[in-house]
């Protein structure tokens, strides 16, 4: 029985490996919740304030999304039981499709298991050897797989970088195709994408340009459109990919583009083809809470409220914190001992943000990452502020 018996070679190797992470401080163990999402979690049996959840509109714990899933439930059960292109497409599938490609205002949309299954299923379904990506240095990780598993030549290009794109471009013009790839919003370091400049570099030398928006759909912009729509280039954006599991509450990916794109992706995707579909219940989730975002313009205004707020009372105190000005708020501490310790002593105030370490970001920059949400009172943010500027202190770091 696996897992039972002696400790075997394969263990010993492994047990090498791990006791070298824990040397270089960069063991991972997941901590447990013991309650829904929200501002306050129990955490190991005791109440914490959270500030490192991508629940940004704090919809996974909202009381009308929890009761269309359980009318969802009774009428559709729990299971999909069979891929999309077997039996598992339900109604609920398709109405949630058909009303986030409505309301981006583009032709089509589909969803996928996870947002890494639809950045997986859409990288290597476009591009293969004849072709190249050009990839911001700092993608997300399922973005980078990706166009691994594509087998396109990969040219990575500094970290927003809209010029160095188009010199590279420049040289492009042998390949079958010419992709650009990245985040919207950047995950780790709160910063938006130069769309602007890279949508003028994709129209001058005939690339494609995908944008990876799981943070900034439905949080960023006037109408909730995310990076694209801040930078005013919404139109010009040729793949739109995002997630249900962060500001949506729910969980799924999903991919917006013309009615050819995504009849070509349902056909040639495999991530969406070789998986079980979404359960009905989750999909209702992910609808309900669609619905509720475009009646809600008000959680947008008080997330962004909230994400000044940090970053002034993080500005007051001189911490090195990132360049961008959203929800996404890293406190750059270099080490990653540093950044652990800065985030135990937080945790003693009552605070979990936990430290972001190597290979989620570049050796050499460990951080905090903190994220707000709309359901954080300014109390709340205060709260967090201070314990950072004592815990920094405590650390001799401000
Ligand atoms: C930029 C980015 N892309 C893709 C994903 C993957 O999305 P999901 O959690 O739905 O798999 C994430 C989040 O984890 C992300 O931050």
């Amino acid at each position: 029985m696996p897992g039972t018996s002696r400790p075997t070679l394969l263990d010993a190797l492994l047990q090498a490996e791990l006791d070298d992470l824990k040397e270089r401080q960069l063991f991972r163990a997941p901590r447990t919740v013991g309650s829904a999402q929200g501002p306050v979690v129990t955490l190991d049996g005791r109440e914490v304030l959270l500030f490192c959840s991508n629940n940004y509109l704090g919809l996974a714990n909202h009381p009308q999304i929890i009761r269309a899933v359980q009318a969802a439930a009774a009428t559709w059960g729990t299971g999909a039981g069979a891929a999309r292109l077997i039996s598992g497409h339900m109604t609920v599938h398709e109405e949630f499709e058909r009303r986030a490609a409505q309301w981006l205002g583009c032709e089509a949309a589909l969803g996928f298991g996870s947002g890494y299954l639809a950045n997986l299923g859409t990288i290597p379904a476009l591009a293969g050897p004849d072709d190249v990506i050009l990839c911001d240095r700092l993608n997300h990780a399922s973005l980078i797989d990706a166009c691994r598993m594509s087998r396109a030549k990969l040219w990575v290009y500094p970290h927003g970088d809209a010029s160095e794109v188009g010199r590279l471009l420049s040289r492009a013009q042998a390949f079958r195709r010419r992709l650009i790839v990245t985040d919207g919003l950047f995950s780790m370091d709160g910063d938006l994408a130069p769309l602007a400049a890279l949508a003028e570099a994709a129209d001058r030398h005939e690339a494609i340009l995908m944008v990876d928006d799981a943070h900034g759909l439905f949080t960023l912009g006037e109408q909730g459109r995310g990076a694209g729509e801040a930078c005013g280039v919404l139109d010009r954006i040729d793949l739109l990919m995002a997630t249900c599991s962060k500001a949506l509450g729910g969980y799924g990916g999903i991919l917006f583009g013309s009615r050819t794109l995504i009849d070509y992706l349902r056909n040639r995707a495999r991530t969406f083809i070789y998986t079980t579909a979404l359960p009905p219940t989750v999909a209702t989730a992910n609808l309900a809470a669609l619905e509720l975002i475009a009646r809600q313009p008000e959680l947008r205004d008080r997330l962004r409220h909230n994400g000044e707020r940090l970053r002034r009372g993080c500005q007051r105190y001189g911490m090195p914190i990132g360049e961008g000005r959203h929800q996404i708020l890293p406190v750059l501490l270099g080490d990653s001992g540093r950044a652990l310790r800065v985030a135990e002593r937080l945790l003693e105030a009552g605070v979990l943000v936990p430290a972001i370490r190597p290979p989620t970001v570049p050796d050499g920059t460990a951080r905090l990452r903190i994220t707000v949400t709309a359901k954080h009172t300014d109390a709340q943010i205060d709260q967090l502020v201070d314990a950072l500027h004592r815990g920094g202190q405590a650390e001799g770091l401000w």
